[in-house]
């Protein structure tokens, strides 16, 4: 769950094509009603759909919560938000808010309780009797531990039967399960209560435009693929550095940490887009099976080698954004001798056909120098024999950056005379920019994504092989973790993080990109 987000970038404004079609009718059940999913990510999501003209006269929205409240306390919860919103300067058109606010509606009830499904039967009953169909989306903004709960019950009460006219799905957050063996549990109760077509796994790093563009760019443009593989590209780079630390989340993320937080899901959705082969069509299984590919392609390394592919870090009191932090162990609800990392650097391979021995490094971590995420190419480099005696020639490689936030753009990094007499080579950038071309502003993705499961196309989603290939990629990692062979490393919060971080690319001979100035500061 992206609860970092306060506030969805392209709130107030259209996030999708005004060709886009109006999502089928359907009934909304928000599990979490009351919850700051729903109120920071999922109502303006549905704001701005609502604002571009794609959700139906038949949409509703139902609040399902613990919560004792009526519909009517519940609007005014959410118009209460929204106006907040609107006080921090983001455009709400009243007319707008209005038209969805008149289609929400609160059921309070506990999750554990069949009652509260029963209720959800009956509404679903009246619903098909007054507007001809039975459709329904159960939206899962909870606690994780409820996840299989509800599942059960909306299982048990008959409510995953599929008709001619009500489809039935559910949508759930992250985190999938904490390891391998716990993803699985939760896959075999989802999907035995439902077909995989029925359940939509949440990533939201897949609803980023950026994100999507990975296989626009390299499967819509003849250039890059011939030199996309291993004859080519020397090593590649992904980057997920965030400034803020663990804020109020640290119950939950002390018992995280930042691999199993950021790596099996959105850090290996960045690999998986940038290293699959291209489907046969945009069909989603037929991109969700190449996703998978590499995914299972992932070395699965022995967890007595994880010392040398895994760097771990934790944050120590330092300067992020000119604000004080505070040592990681010292944070409210962190344990004070803490193991937990809040970064963590890896090697992989993906060992395939195409990539055999080039080495994907891979980062994430919390309050760091800067906020930035980005996949970046590195090529080989020429072969320096023209310019071998000439001082102030040193060929550096070609690196191509995806920047997939928060400066959305691709850049191309090359070699160029300096003007003058003498032969002097500078490294110059080619920068594409999203603001420069195109007016819509990313969104955080929850409109595509509510969009899309509405509509029925899970391309967007994680489908269960997906997720378990995933977890089962770092379990070794895990092992070595709770086994204690690997160590942890302060880093200074507010720098770029520790520096063995540093020496894991150095003994191949390469270094990160400075986070401080990427291709495009
Ligand atoms: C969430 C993680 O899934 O993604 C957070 O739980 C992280 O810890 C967030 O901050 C990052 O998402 P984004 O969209 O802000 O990059």
């Amino acid at each position: 769950m992206n609860d970092q987000a306060v506030l969805p970038a392209g709130y107030g404004q259209a996030v999708l094509p005004a060709d886009a079609a109006p999502a089928p009718p359907s009934a909304l059940f928000i599990f979490g009603g009351y919850g700051d999913l729903t109120k920071r990510l999922l109502m303006p999501s549905l704001y701005n759909l609502a604002h571009e003209g794609v959700l139906d006269g038949h949409f509703d929205v139902i609040g399902v919560d613990h919560i004792e409240g009526s519909t009517e306390d519940f609007r005014n919860h959410l118009t209460e938000s929204v106006h907040q919103l609107a006080a921090a300067g983001h455009e709400i058109k009243e007319p707008i808010w209005n038209w969805l606010v008149q289609r929400i509606d609160y059921l309070s009830g506990d999750f554990e309780n069949p009652e509260t499904y029963d209720r959800i039967r009956e509404r679903l009953e009246k619903r098909m009797k007054e507007a001809g169909d039975g459709n329904a989306v159960f939206y899962f903004a909870v606690a994780p531990r409820f996840f299989s709960i509800i599942a059960e019950q909306l299982g048990a009460a008959g409510l995953m039967q599929e008709g001619d006219k009500a489809f039935r799905r559910i949508v759930i957050e992250k985190p999938f399960g904490t390891d391998l063996a716990s993803a699985r549990a939760l896959n075999r109760t989802l999907l035995s209560v439902g077909g995989e077509s029925q359940i939509y796994r949440i990533d939201h790093f897949l609803g980023k435009e950026t994100v999507q563009n990975v296989m626009a760019f390299r499967f819509g443009n003849g250039i890059f693929e011939p030199i996309w593989n291993r004859d080519h590209v020397e090593h590649v780079q992904i980057t997920a550095a965030e400034t803020v630390g663990v804020e109020k989340r640290a119950r939950f993320y002390d018992a995280t940490g930042a691999l199993r937080d950021m790596v099996p899901n959105h850090i290996f959705q960045l690999l998986a887009m940038t290293a699959m082969e291209p489907p046969n069509s945009f069909d989603a299984d037929a991109v969700r099976t190449e996703k998978a590919k590499v995914i299972e392609a992932v070395r699965r390394i022995r967890k007595s080698d994880a010392p040398n592919y895994v760097v771990r870090g934790q944050y120590r009191a330092g300067t992020v954004l000119g604000q004080h932090v505070a040592d990681y162990r010292r944070e409210p609800d962190v344990d004070p001798s803490s193991r937990t990392e809040t970064y963590v650097a890896m090697k992989c391979f993906v060992d395939n056909w195409r990539w055999n021995g080039v080495p994907f490094y891979i980062r994430t971590g919390k309050s760091l120098a800067v906020r930035r995420t980005e996949i970046a190419i590195h090529f080989k480099r020429a072969p320096g024999v023209l310019f071998r005696d000439k001082p102030d020639c040193e060929l550096s490689p070609n690196v191509l950056v995806i920047n997939v936030q928060p400066d959305e753009g691709i850049s191309l990094r090359f070699a160029a005379k300096v003007p003058g007499r003498r032969v002097r080579l500078s490294e110059v950038d080619m920068d594409f920019r999203y603001a420069d071309y195109f007016k819509a502003a990313p969104s955080t993705g929850y409109e595509t994504l509510i969009y899309d499961c509405l509509s029925g196309d899970p391309t967007l989603f994680q489908r269960a092989d997906n997720i378990e290939a995933g977890w089962s990629a770092v379990e070794p990692i895990l092992q070595a973790t709770s086994e204690g062979l690997l160590d942890i490393h302060g880093y200074v919060a507010g720098t770029s993080g520790p520096v063995m971080a540093e020496v894991l690319l150095a003994q191949d001979g390469f270094q990160w990109l400075p986070l401080e100035q990427g291709l495009m500061p």
